[in-house]
């Protein structure tokens, strides 16, 4: 068969939906379950690593909403909604105009000058008028957003509608800001848990990186008992093997990995869809130019030297000589793919650098860095986790690369 009429499956990039999404059955049950409250006592963060199928994942639960008799709205939250309160009730108006827009919510007649005859006005639930019931509400900007939120269910309540998912996506990226007296996070929070009490079922699906949750909490205590977290992890062995052979068998493509391959490229990948893509999508062009081939082999060496340019060189770069010496500390740790302390970062560092190693108040302060420019995470046991996937290994190969 000619190697054009196959086109690569493996779809490699920040929320491109896979041609198979292998897994996460219990994560898609606990949304279900969600949706089965008739008034919310539980919201939905749903949090993970970079790559590890956040959006995708969100993306997959709409059709269940919809199925269940729910309504979508949402978008990706950027720094920007969140600058202040204003625009976080600006960013929910429109979301929710979106799915309300065409509905009519009453006639008006208006009189023609000079005429007898009169005009049917229709009013549809849209973002004017949502805009003239908030600024017609008397009170702080939570009252008027109440206000909206409150009237737009008694409309869709009337239309036998179950309610509505607010999803947002990239959600650690809101925050309160003190200084400039602009609380956008505890405005949102305070929101739904009020309307949610008095019986609105709109519901929060937020997703984002580990940050999410800690930063909710910290915004407001009772967010702990407002969320289920939803903590994608890595695919199981199983899984991994589903997310590779499908899409070729879906394909019917001629040429297939091999069962060791196949294992080689599960281990390869640590269980992170991303890198699962982005190796087959690799390997598979391979197989693609070398058609009349029934099996192809899997050049890791190469593929790796092209993930560590397209996914890690970036955010290496960025980082400063000493910190890098801190990061390569890091990734000689047993713990390293998982969590680890100062303490045991202090004391691997004397091993690794007896002439001057790092203190562990310049080891606390650099992790702070470290944790800004979003390489690792502190969790909320106080432990400390690679932010990006992988990462310990690629610090690894960079070293023996040095050296
Ligand atoms: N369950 C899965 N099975 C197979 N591939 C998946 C799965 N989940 C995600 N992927 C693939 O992994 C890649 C990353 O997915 P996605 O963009 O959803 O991750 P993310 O967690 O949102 O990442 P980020 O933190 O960068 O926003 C995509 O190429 C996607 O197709
Ligand atoms: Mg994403």
């Amino acid at each position: 068969m000619p190697a054009a009429r196959f086109s690569n499956p493996f779809r490699p990039g920040a929320g491109h939906m896979p041609p198979y999404l292998a897994g996460r059955v219990q994560e898609t049950e606990d949304f279900e379950r969600l949706l089965l409250q008739d008034v919310i006592l539980e919201n939905l963060v749903l949090t993970g690593l970079r790559g590890v199928g956040k959006t995708v994942l969100l993306e997959s639960l709409k059709p269940l909403a919809f199925k269940s008799g729910w309504f979508w709205a949402g978008t990706d939250l950027s720094e920007s909604t969140s600058l202040s309160e204003e625009r976080m009730s600006m960013r929910l108006m429109t979301d929710l105009a979106v799915i309300t827009s065409s509905l009519v919510v009453g006639t008006q007649s208006k009189a023609t000058l000079g005429f007898s005859a009169s005009i049917q006005t229709e009013h549809k639930l849209n973002f004017e008028l949502m805009l003239q019931i908030y600024t017609g509400t008397v009170g702080l900007i939570a009252d008027k957003l109440k206000a909206v939120l409150e009237f737009v269910w008694s409309v869709l309540q009337s239309m036998g509608s179950k309610g509505v998912i607010f999803a947002y996506d990239e959600a650690q990226n809101m925050a309160d800001h003190a200084i400039k007296d602009q609380y956008p996070l505890s405005l949102l929070l305070d929101t739904f848990q009020s309307i949610q009490r008095k019986g609105v079922p709109f519901m929060l699906a937020l997703a984002g990186l580990p940050t999410l949750f800690p930063k909710l909490v910290e915004a407001r205590t009772y967010a702990e008992r407002m969320f289920r977290v939803v903590f994608l992890d890595r695919l199981s062995e199983a899984d991994c093997h589903e997310a590779i052979n499908r899409p070729i068998r879906a394909q019917q493509c001629p040429v297939h990995f091999t069962s060791g391959a196949v294992d080689e490229i599960t281990d390869y990948s640590g269980g992170y869809p991303y890198f699962i893509q982005f190796i087959c999508r690799e390997a598979y062009d391979v197989y693609i130019q070398r058609i009349d081939k029934s099996t192809s082999p899997v050049n890791l060496k190469e593929i790796t030297r092209k993930l560590d340019t397209d996914f890690f060189a970036g955010r290496w770069a960025r980082v400063t000589d000493r910190q890098r010496d801190l990061l390569i500390v890091i990734a000689h740790l047993d713990s390293s793919e998982r969590e680890f302390t100062v303490q045991e970062i202090a004391e691997e560092s004397k091993a690794r650098f007896p002439d001057r190693p790092f203190s562990s108040s310049h080891i606390s302060q650099m992790l702070l860095k470290l944790c800004e420019v979003g390489l690792v995470y502190k969790n909320r046991h106080g432990k400390y986790s690679f932010a990006v996937p992988l990462l310990g290994r690629f610090i690894l190969r960079q070293e023996a690369n040095d050296t």
